[in-house]
């Protein structure tokens, strides 16, 4: 009887000890883990490096592939959040992006794409200026 316990003591405590483990793990992952809003900012980005890819070669993308509304609400890193400048640029980023898809005027798409990057860049001078140098990668120079 004795002996079944002390069994069951250290199958108790060996779960115990990987739980623990997990716990860490989940921790550490945590961390590291991309707010809503940093995810949905590069699948921005990397919509519109294919954007430009496209234009370059003589095609004008007509459909929004992401849903960019998201930026309304998706949930920001740790101590940054919304404000009134926010909103407003958030509000002349979609209607930019709109417009440029719905650019068919061949001569005006290069012109309403880069308009668009301009509003990236614009609102990230307000409040987030570390991406910048990567987003003027995206303008059609
Ligand atoms: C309305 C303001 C605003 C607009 C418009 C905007 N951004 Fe951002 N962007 C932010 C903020 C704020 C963050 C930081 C988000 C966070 O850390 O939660 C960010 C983060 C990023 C990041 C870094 C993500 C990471 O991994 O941390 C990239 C890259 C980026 N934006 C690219 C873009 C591109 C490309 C566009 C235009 C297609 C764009 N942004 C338009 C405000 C904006």
């Amino acid at each position: 009887m004795r002996c079944i316990s002390l069994l069951l003591l250290l199958v108790f405590l060996n779960c115990e000890e990987k739980n623990k483990k997990e716990d860490t793990q989940k921790i550490v992952y945590d961390v590291y883990k991309p707010s809503e809003m940093a995810t949905l900012m590069n699948e921005m980005y990397d919509y519109n490096l294919a954007v430009k890819d496209s234009i370059l070669n003589g095609y004008i993308p007509s459909h929004f592939p992401i849903d960019f509304m998201e930026i309304h609400k998706a949930e920001m890193t740790e101590g940054k959040s919304r404000n009134s400048v926010f909103n407003s640029f958030s509000e002349v980023f979609l209607k930019v992006q709109e417009d440029f898809h719905k650019t068919t005027d061949s001569t005006l798409v290069i012109l309403n794409y880069n308009m668009m990057v301009e509003v990236c860049i614009s609102c990230h001078q307000t409040e987030c200026v570390g991406p910048i140098p990567r987003i003027r990668k995206l303008l059609i120079q």
